[in-house]
């Protein structure tokens, strides 16, 4: 949520963070802005909506060649999506500008004591608020904006990552921040900050974690991270493991498209390297004991939106594996109902971008309550794995596309690899029938390899389906957060209403919206289940009965649908637990043809932003 980058360097700064923008455009776009040193001011361009209206803005007026700069894309928390709205804000004399991620939870007051005091706010951002404190700060401080931002951050309340930069020191960038993403960038003679590594993958792919409450100072040559309190802190690097291709559209025209195409590749990653010679479930990054695993006696998976589904789906081959308990929680509601947690509780936290604001608390809450918090993530240096006792990364790489589709995959292949690792630790499975799992799960990138090739069939009933005002989802078991997964990413892409429901309550009540035509998605388990199977059959001729349009995902061969599906959509022959890979494959497809029928952006959907770093 919102993108930031600095720059410090020999190149022309502006390009460089204008093309780091674009690059974390996903994150926010609703105003585009940067600013550069420019003799004794700080010249700002910046512009609502999407970045290329920044860069027309540039294109008329160029901001002059400086050696830093600093960006930001909005998505807009305080004040509407205007030109003035947007970032950077500067300060009384237009000698500093600042950019913000986050929520300054006590700007109110903030700003009153500094209209108080003379200073002139004309933004209704929480953020123009930073920009004249600092300025009061570095006159304080003899100039020294590293150690106004430390005085300006122990001030503020909330979640913040800041970036300034000050016309008197035209070859620095400070940043700073406290729940809310920033990395920096190491390269040779130039250094950069960014609220994520793809806004500097093509210059560099060293880069440095920042803690929380820290201050970064970066010029051409050095980085020095300090906390709050100008305590020099040491730091963690790493190496980014994918390059720009990676980053890139690569031929496709959304990065969903692409996103989608990789996930037989995702999916492999995730799974490379897990299983001993000896045919055990090796999984060496876990950081939590076999004997703290055999505490364990309730799992409590938390995560929001897909990653909700994800653990959803989770659940049910968790505790078919494990025999443990296994709830799961919305993020943002687990710590407001004084959850039962404690020391024998795993936690798992299941987060894509390892930024989400609502997982972050409830992780924290449950850390309080003592409880064992184990991340699944796909960004590395993030702040969720940081704060958690144990991680596994998903090897999706990075996932461009607002809409979540490759790591909702990969989320489920890594709880299910934790699934069978606790029944090999704790002994509920053999370790031969382990292994069996893990053969199945390492069949799974060619099944899902096999549903792409739905990808026709599904963009013919999209565009049939253009009109339609609404669109049902119903599943059973797993097929149930698949079908929630389902009308997720209808409404996220294609902007239609669209609803989930496990297919036994329909009769309990939805039923009523059965209306003549309305397309209702049904998603069958496998034959191997026939309680299952059956009882979802009946469900298609109920709806059917009444007028339905039926849209059926059954696996191939499974002719008994046949009779009762409008539109037969066929899978790869999985297990059941394992179905959710590849159902979930069409019905993304779905959505992405439905939202370009409809005329709509499928990688930066209205109001969305990928990363979600407010509550
Ligand atoms: C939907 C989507 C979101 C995210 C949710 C959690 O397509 O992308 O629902 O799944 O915001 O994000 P992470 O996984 O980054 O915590």
């Amino acid at each position: 949520m919102c993108g930031i980058v600095g720059y410090v360097g020999s190149s022309r700064a502006v390009d460089i963070v204008v093309e780091g923008l674009r690059r974390l455009e996903y994150r926010g776009y609703d105003s585009a802005g940067v600013a550069v040193p420019d003799g004794a001011r700080v010249r700002v361009s910046k512009r609502a909506g999407k970045l290329v209206n920044l860069e027309g803005a540039l294109a008329d007026d160029p901001l002059p060649a400086s050696s830093s700069a600093m960006g930001h894309t909005r998505w807009a928390t305080h004040g509407a999506p205007t030109d003035p709205n947007a970032h950077p804000h500067i300060d009384c004399h237009g000698r500093l500008a600042v950019v913000h991620n986050g929520i300054i939870e006590n700007f109110a007051t903030l700003r009153a004591e500094l209209e108080a005091a003379g200073h002139h706010l004309t933004s209704e951002t929480d953020t123009e608020a930073v920009a004249h404190l600092l300025e009061d700060a570095c006159e304080a401080s003899g100039g020294d904006l590293a150690e106004a931002m430390r005085q300006v951050c122990r001030r503020l309340e909330g979640a913040f990552t800041l970036v300034a930069v000050h016309a008197d020191a035209p070859d620095l960038v400070v940043g700073a921040r406290r729940n809310s993403p920033l990395v920096v960038g190491r390269g040779q003679g130039e250094n950069f900050l960014a609220s994520d590594v793809a806004a500097f993958i093509a210059y560099t792919r060293d880069a440095i974690e920042l803690g929380q409450d820290q201050v970064v100072a970066i010029t051409s040559a050095d980085v020095t991270v300090t906390d709050f309190y100008g305590q020099v802190v040491q730091t963690r690097e790493y190496h980014v493991d994918w390059d720009i291709s990676a980053a890139e559209k690569g031929g496709h025209d959304y990065f969903m498209l692409k996103e989608i195409a990789e996930q037989p590749k995702a999916v492999a990653d995730t799974l490379l390297g897990r299983l001993t010679p000896d045919g055990r479930l090796s999984l060496d990054e876990m950081r939590l004991s076999d004997d703290e695993l055999r505490e364990i006696d309730k799992i409590i998976i938390i995560a929001c939106g897909t990653a909700f589904y994800a653990g959803l789906t989770a659940k049910y081959a968790i505790e078919h594996w494990t025999r443990i308990p296994c709830e799961v929680e919305l993020s943002s509601e687990f710590r407001y109902r004084d959850p039962i947690v404690d020391r024998s509780t795993l936690v798992i936290a299941i987060s894509q971008s390892g930024e989400t604001m609502d997982t972050l608390m409830a992780l924290r809450h449950a850390r309080e309550q003592r409880a064992r918090v184990l991340a699944i993530c796909n960004t590395n240096g993030s702040t969720i794995p940081r704060e958690s006792d144990a991680v596994l990364y998903t090897h999706a790489g990075p996932e461009v596309g607002v809409a979540a589709t490759k790591t909702f995959l990969t989320q489920v292949v890594a709880c299910y690899l934790i699934g069978l690792y606790l029944a090999q630790v704790r002994e509920t499975k053999f370790g031969d029938e382990v292994a069996i799992e893990v053969d199945q799960l390492d069949r799974m990138p060619a099944a899902v390899e096999q549903a792409l090739e739905t990808m026709e069939q599904i963009r013919a009933l999209a565009r049939e389906l253009s009109d339609s005002k609404s669109v049902l989802f119903i599943g059973r078991h797993v097929g149930y957060p698949v079908a929630l997964e389902g009308a997720l990413k209808l409404k996220e892409l294609a902007y239609m209403h669209a609803e989930a429901f496990a297919a036994g309550e329909l009769k309990h009540g939805p039923i009523a919206l059965i209306e003549d035509g309305l397309p209702v998605v049904v998603v069958v388990p496998p034959r191997g289940r026939d309680a299952l199977h059956d009882k979802i059959v009946s469900n298609i001729q109920e709806i059917r009965a009444r007028g339905a349009r039926t849209i059926v995902l059954a696996e191939e061969g499974d002719d008994t649908v046949a009779p009762w599906s409008d539109t037969l959509i066929q899978l790869p022959k999985v297990p059941t637990l394992l179905q959710p890979l590849v159902a979930t494959v069409p019905l993304q497809i779905f959505a992405c043809e439905l939202a370009m029928a409809r005329g709509n952006d499928v990688d930066q959907p209205r109001n969305l932003a990928k990363s979600v770093t407010v509550e």
